[in-house]
């Protein structure tokens, strides 16, 4: 279990604890949080369940996969330090993690940009 920060692009927070073993995106979608969609369900096809993540805690995570790193390189338009939250899976050392919602699933447009 880890608690996630999800900061929505109004700059809302919302912390959410998240079972081990469930991603990101899983963890905001149970959780209801707005701008996560999560079309394809995890499988790493649709980049709708993009968030942005600090530096500390993209070292944490670790590098993108090359299927992850494809489909974030069609977008063209996105952060360095965008992931796609469904291929980020929680464990107890993501604890505290805060990730970073766009305005929409279909916009790069970041609100909160503390991110970087
Ligand atoms: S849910 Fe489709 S790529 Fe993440």
């Amino acid at each position: 279990m880890a608690k996630i920060i999800y900061v929505e692009f109004d700059g809302g927070r919302r912390t959410v604890e998240v079972a081990d073993g469930l991603s990101v995106m899983e963890g905001g979608r149970q959780a209801g949080i707005d701008a996560m969609d999560g079309d394809c369900g995890g499988c790493c096809s649709c980049a709708t369940c993009k968030i942005l993540v600090d530096q500390p805690w993209l070292d944490k995570i670790g590098a993108a996969g090359p299927d992850e790193r494809e489909m974030l390189e069609f977008r063209g338009d996105m952060p360095a330090n965008a992931r796609l939250s469904c291929q980020v899976i929680v464990g107890p050392e993501l604890d505290g993690l805060v990730v970073y919602m766009p305005k929409t699933q279909d916009s790069a447009e970041f609100g909160v940009l503390e991110a970087g």
